[in-house]
Parts: structure tokens; sequence; C-alpha cells
């Protein structure tokens, strides 16, 4: 067992009536004038904005909005938040949506706080030492930003998907109310659902296997994700079946499962250069992946992907070999991503193979130029990323 830090600041607000708190939250966590940030149509159609507006104006914060958050959220949006806010003199970021949005209300939270370009961040030039405050209306269960530090962001100049990691960006709150994801399509409550198991097991394949707290709780996560997802996209509007899932993908990303050990996150990092190039939903990207991925580096710990088969996957275990067991998880893996919908594979992914020269555009971004090596489990360089790579574009 690692030593380890636990810390989720964020108050978590869950159920039916959770947006009658907006108002009272935002006061409570010292917001003074509001940037509501949102993506396209969902939360205006829903009614759910409104909503927002009426709690804000009913305990008197002003506020000011800014909405056109796309899936695999822009630096460029991000620095209009910044300038409306600066000039607004916004001291609150309120994001209505998914890990999208808040993930450029976290970018824009960043950059209020500092005199320079927020990418100097991203691009790993400099430390942020201050965000302004964000809290969250969470829309779609998936990505779990509303309680994690991560911030993902892609620049549109050279097309550069990069994450920055820091406590600073927490949300203050998280208001989560299942029935507002009732209007979620089966895709994409899919992605979120591919996510939402990928946060888990990113932690889970490690080398450390004394870890029997944080193995429980991981994998009963990954089980009721596994068994509600299929439910769920059959039955839309079953609040047990979504309170369940939103529920999951917080605490999927709060490092609850992470306790004691090192995370991997190679996926991640293979995908996110999926989504920069393609523009593909990251849940998609990361079913397409991992398959591959768990192929490629399965000898590094046969019995810890034996022990996934068997007790989040129902595998029986033949006791003959660790290794055998293990594939049997991974098909196993592979039949749940078809069963909901998700592709496993580039091909599947994108509707054709990529190309060579971009497969090794993606390992030498993936690799900030050959420099850099990704993954915990098995350390990757370059050339293990491009035969994982090619591996999922068969
Ligand atoms: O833009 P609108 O119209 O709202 O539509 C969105 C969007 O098209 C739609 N949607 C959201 N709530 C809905 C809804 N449609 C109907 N009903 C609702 N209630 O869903 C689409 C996808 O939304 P998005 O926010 O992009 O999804 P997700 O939460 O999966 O976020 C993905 C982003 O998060 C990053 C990913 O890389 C990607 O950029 N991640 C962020 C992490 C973090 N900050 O900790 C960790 C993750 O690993 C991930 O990398
Ligand atoms: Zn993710």
């Amino acid at each position: 067992m690692k030593d380890f830090h636990y810390y989720t600041p964020t108050e978590v607000v869950f159920g039916k009536d959770s947006e009658k708190e907006i108002g009272h939250l935002v006061k409570k966590h010292g917001g003074g004038k509001v940037l509501i940030h949102y993506g396209g149509k969902s939360a205006e159609t829903s009614g759910l904005l409104d909503t927002v507006r009426r709690q804000l104006d009913a305990v008197g914060i002003p506020f000011v909005e800014l909405g056109g958050v796309v899936p695999n959220p822009v630096l460029s949006k991000v620095h209009e938040g910044v300038q409306i806010s600066k000039n607004e003199n916004v001291d609150f970021i309120l994001a209505v949506g998914g890990g999208s949005v808040i993930d450029s209300a976290k970018a824009i939270a960043y950059g209020l706080a500092y005199d320079g370009d927020v990418w100097d961040f991203f691009s790993k030039k400099t430390e942020a030492f201050a965000a302004y405050p964000i809290g969250v209306i969470l829309t779609i269960p998936a990505a779990g930003s509303e309680m994690s530090n991560g911030c993902v962001i892609t620049n549109e100049e050279g097309y550069s998907k990069r994450a920055y990691d820091n406590d600073l960006c927490r949300p203050r709150f998280a208001v989560m109310n299942p029935i507002r994801t009732y209007t979620l399509s089966a895709y994409q409550t899919a992605c979120g659902a591919v996510d939402m198991m990928m946060h888990t097991m990113e932690r889970y394949f490690s080398h450390d296997d004394d870890m029997l707290l944080t193995d429980a709780i991981a994998e009963s996560l990954m089980r009721t994700v596994c068994e509600c997802a299929p439910k769920v996209i059959a039955a839309p509007n079953d609040y047990i079946l979504r309170s369940q899932i939103m529920w999951a993908g917080s605490l999927a990303h709060n490092n609850l499962t992470g306790c004691g050990t090192i995370g991997d996150f190679a996926t991640h990092m293979l995908e996110h250069e999926l989504s920069a190039m393609f523009n593909v939903a990251h849940g998609a990207g990361l079913a397409a992946i991992w398959p591959h991925w768990a192929e490629y580096v399965l000898s590094e710990n046969p019995t810890r992907f034996a022990q996934f088969a068997v007790n989040v996957l129902k595998i029986a275990n033949n006791f003959r070999s660790a290794e055998e067991t293990a594939r049997e998880g991974i098909e196993a893996m592979k039949i749940f991503y078809k069963k909901i919908g998700m592709p496993t594979s580039i091909p599947e992914l994108l509707g054709r193979k990529a190309t060579d020269d971009e497969i090794r555009e993606m390992a030498d971004k993936c690799s900030l130029g050959r420099t850099s090596t990704i993954g915990h489990l098995k350390i990757l360089s370059y050339d293990d990323m491009v035969e994982i790579y090619n591996m999922a574009n068969r």
C-alpha cells in the first residue's frame, strides 16, 4: 500500500431537488458575480439554464453568460471566457454541462488568476498558483471533472490536447440531478460508462497487489457500471439506474479508487491524441484503445488482469494459468463494449483505418516529440505507442 494524499473538497448536492440549491451554493462559496458557462443546446432546451438564471436572480447574484463550449473543448473559447470575465468583473464560474464545459470553466478560472496565457500551464511552461472558484451543475456522468483535479483543453494551433492537473481547480460544489441525464443519447451514455470504468481501471492495473479495500471499492464500482450501463441504455428514464451511473462517474475520478496505488493512464494519453486528431468522443476512443493496451502490457502482471476478469467480469478462474483467465477478461470487456455500442478498434471508431503517418504523428505528440514516456504498469516509449496504435488499427 503506497502512501497517499486523499483530497476531495467538493461539496456534492445529489438528487431530484438539487437544483433548488444553486443560488444558495454560489453565495455560500463566495460568488459575487457569475459567469454561467455552458455547451451547445442541451442545457437550454431542457430548461436547465432558465432554472439556473431564476435561482441566481432569486438570491440577487448578477451574471453573464457564455455558451458554445464544444466536446473536446478548445483554447479559443477559454480565452473568450477569460476576456468576458475580466471585462465584467466576474469572480465565480458556474459550469452547466459535462466534462468539456467543466474543463473550459476550470481553464477560465486559471486564466483569470494569471497574467500570461493559460496555455502555459498545459504546455508545462509554468505552474498555476491560484484559480478563481468554480461550481458545477453536471448534466452527463462521464469525465468525473466535477470532482477531479484534471482539466483537458485542446489548442487549435496544432491540435494539441493536453491535461493539466492541479488541486486548485477542484470545483467548490457539484450539483447532480440524475433526471437531467434522461435526455442523453445511448451513445453519450455509453461513452460516459466507458470513461468512468476507465478512470477506475487506470488506477487498478498496477504492480501493487496490497490495497485490499481500494480494490474492493474499485471492483464494486466497475461491476455496478457494467451491470447498469446496458440496462440504462434500454431504459433511459430509470431514476435508480441513472443515479448509480451518475455517482459512479464522480467516485471513479475523485481518486477514491486510487488510494494506495499509482495510476497508469497510458490508455488516456493514447486516446487524447485520437480525440485531438479526429475529434471523436473521449469514451469511444478509450474503448478503441484499451483492449490493445491490455494485450500489450498483460505480461507485466497477469494475476492482476485475472483478478479483474474474475471479480469484475465474472469470468470463471481456470486456476491453470492466470494469463488464460486474464485473456478471457479482455475478451469479455470487448463484448461489453460492443453490447453498449462502443468500438473496440480504430477502424470501428473512425470508419476507416488510420494511416501510418497519422499513427506516427499521434505517437510523436503523445511522447512530446519522442522525449517522454507514458504509463506505469509498463513504461511506454514512442515505439510502444506506435505498436499499440497499430494493434488497435487492425
Ligand atoms: O453541448 P451540449 O448541447 O450540452 O451537448 C453535450 C455534448 O455534445 C451532450 N450533453 C451533455 N449533457 C447532456 C447532453 N445531451 C443531452 N442531455 C444532456 N443532459 O453530451 C455531449 C458530450 O459532452 P462532453 O461534456 O464533451 O462529455 P464528457 O463529460 O464526456 O467530457 C469529455 C471531455 O472531458 C475530458 C475529455 O478528454 C473530453 O475533452 N476529460 C476530462 C477529465 C477531467 N477534467 O478530469 C478526465 C477525463 O479523462 C477526460 O479526459
Ligand atoms: Zn477519461
